[in-house]
């Protein structure tokens, strides 16, 4: 049977007094898309951070792509790519000019890499224009263009 690429089981988080999440499960298959729609403070922010290891579960597990995300952090994120609500970028420099200075973090990332990542997220007619002008959508998608991975994408609108 296949695996699934994201799997939770019992997600529960407490903030202080207030329980936030409260066995939370579910599974994304290869292929699959999932949206979580709730109103402001149902958790969803909460329950992408956990998933991400940027939040400490009280309980549950969360295994991705087959590794728990607590005994094997390292082999469970490897290949996701995430943004969490507002990416951070230089609102006052272009999408290019961002590319350029996220560029330096990577080992290999040359121009002929930077211009593939502009296509395949579709920026190519707004590449030279501010940050500052961009929807939240294109900054989100920018972003995501210098993720090292595209197997698990995932994005936190709000
Ligand atoms: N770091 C934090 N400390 C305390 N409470 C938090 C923290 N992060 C989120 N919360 C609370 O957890 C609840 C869920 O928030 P969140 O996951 O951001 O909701 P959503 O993304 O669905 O709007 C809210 O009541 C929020 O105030
Ligand atoms: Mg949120």
């Amino acid at each position: 049977m296949e695996e699934p690429i994201l799997k939770c089981e019992n997600l529960c988080k407490n903030f202080g007094k207030k329980e936030i999440l409260k066995n939370v499960s579910f599974e994304i298959y290869g292929g699959d898309i999932l949206g979580f729609i709730g109103p402001n403070g149902a958790g969803k922010t909460t329950t992408i951070k956990l998933i991400l290891g940027l939040q400490n579960l009280n309980k549950g597990k969360v295994t991705i792509n087959g590794f728990d995300i607590k005994a094997n952090f390292e082999k469970a994120i490897e290949k996701v790519g995430a943004i969490v609500e507002n990416p951070d970028l230089y609102m006052y420099l272009t999408g290019y000019e961002n590319l350029k200075i996220i560029s330096n973090l990577y080992k290999n990332v040359d121009e002929k890499r930077i211009k593939e990542v502009i296509k395949l997220v579709k920026l190519e007619n707004r590449i030279h224009d501010k940050i500052s002008k961009y929807s939240l959508g294109m900054r989100q998608r920018l972003r995501n263009s210098t993720s090292n991975t595209t197997q698990t994408i995932i994005i936190n609108i709000r």
